[in-house]
């Protein structure tokens, strides 16, 4: 049962669902939980429940453990949206018949767990603030892109990581007012975990030294879902093993399809790719921030090897982070094999231009967030 502490000034539920929402919170939660006559209660969905992509980035993250769980757990994206929306909505009208209502509820990303909230929270008329507002890929196809929509149309206080963000959101009609760039959370926990993470022995156990190695993840269903998407960047991924030694941490939905379609073993029986269960956050860290360059699908990882100044060859057509392309930090290979692999050949020739890190990528955009906040 939740201890409620009636002289808070205000009442804000967290809510958290799958890995990428957690690097994200760490820090709004650290800056918040430092005004005493704050009161945060950390809500988690359960959308991810596995110890490696979950559980482990409490632990290294020094994220409390959460209030509430929901425990939705996994399933069709409306049957994940549901559960969670009758979590949320339970959790909110329950504190409101105590008498003891929230004032706001936090979201982060574009996960099924953040429009969820959302929606729900909405409904029973409390405020919500969504961090990372305003990113649009333009390719509705991406379940994430309509997450981002929904939660965007809906939420109160609209706080953007890049100013995409900011001009999407105005574009769409959102009030200036309720729209403010604060800059990049995630990097605030990469700025604040990286020390730790370049003490762990993760690349002596793997086996490779720094900056001899690329580093791959993809898990987007338009890449993993269909057979012949998959086999064609395994072939990809074979050939590029041949030149540069690849880690691959595999996604739980990426390791369910190699196996569905029989295409591990290719993976398995090359030489110069590792294949490793999903990693928790400091040894990804300790990995990306040392690697040759980056291979993913990736959202989140687009902009962590922004910071790193590590080459991000992004595996698709759109991205929803633009500012990571235009500073030339990220490149959109697409599917392409061939820029993949001619871009790879840049950066492996030393000839790959890499651009810089954006305004307020500094690690104090979640400072910004809970003054806004605050001050609401
Ligand atoms: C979700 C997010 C995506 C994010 C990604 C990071 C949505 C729409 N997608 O995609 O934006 O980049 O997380 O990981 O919210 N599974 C496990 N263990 C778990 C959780 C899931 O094995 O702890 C399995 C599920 O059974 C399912 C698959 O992984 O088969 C996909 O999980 P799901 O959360 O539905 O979507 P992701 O692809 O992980």
């Amino acid at each position: 049962m939740l201890q409620i502490n009636r002289k808070v000034a205000m009442k804000i539920a967290c809510v958290v669902g799958a890995r990428p929402n957690f690097m994200k919170a760490a820090p709004i939660l650290r800056s918040l939980e430092k005004n005493p006559t704050t009161e945060i209660v950390l809500i988690h969905t359960g959308q991810h429940y596995d110890e490696k992509l979950s559980g482990v980035f409490f632990e290294e993250l020094g994220i409390r453990a959460p209030d509430i769980s929901l425990e939705v757990g996994s399933g069709s994206h409306a049957v994940q949206t549901a559960a969670v929306m009758t979590g949320v909505e339970e959790i909110l009208t329950q504190a409101a018949d105590r008498n003891v209502p929230f004032d706001c509820l936090i979201v982060v990303g574009d996960v099924n767990s953040t429009m969820a909230a959302t929606v729900a929270a909405t409904k029973v008329g409390v405020k919500v603030a969504h961090v990372e507002a305003g990113l649009r890929s333009g390719d509705r196809s991406m379940p994430e892109e309509i997450n981002r929509l929904i939660t965007d149309s809906v939420a109160d206080l609209l706080l953007c990581s890049e100013p995409s963000g900011v001009e999407n959101l105005l574009k769409e009609g959102h009030s200036k007012e309720s729209v403010h760039l604060v800059g990049n959370v995630m990097i605030d926990t990469l700025f604040h975990q990286l020390s730790a993470a370049r003490e762990k022995d993760t690349l002596q156990r793997l086996g490779i030294g720094g900056g001899e190695y690329g580093v791959v993840t993809l898990h987007r269903p338009s890449n993993v879902d269909r057979p012949e998407t998959l086999g064609a960047l395994v072939e990809v991924l074979t050939r590029v093993a041949q030149r540069l030694t690849l880690v691959f941490p595999v996604h739980p939905r990426t390791k369910a399809k190699l196996t569905e379609f029989g295409l591990m073993a290719a993976l398995n029986n090359c030489d110069g790719i590792r294949i490793s269960e999903p990693l928790g956050y400091l040894d990804f860290l300790c990995l990306t921030s040392q690697a040759k360059v980056i291979v993913t699908d990736s959202g989140g990882l687009q902009e962590e090897s922004t910071a790193l100044g590590v080459p991000c060859l992004t595996m698709r057509s759109n991205t929803e982070r633009p500012v990571t392309v235009e500073t030339g930090t990220s490149t959109l290979i697409g599917s392409s094999a061939e820029l993949l692999k001619s871009k790879l050949n840049e950066v492996l020739d030393g000839t790959y231009k890499q651009g810089v890190c954006p305004e307020l990528w500094d690690g104090r955009a979640s400072e910004r967030i809970a003054e806004i906040l605050i001050s609401c």
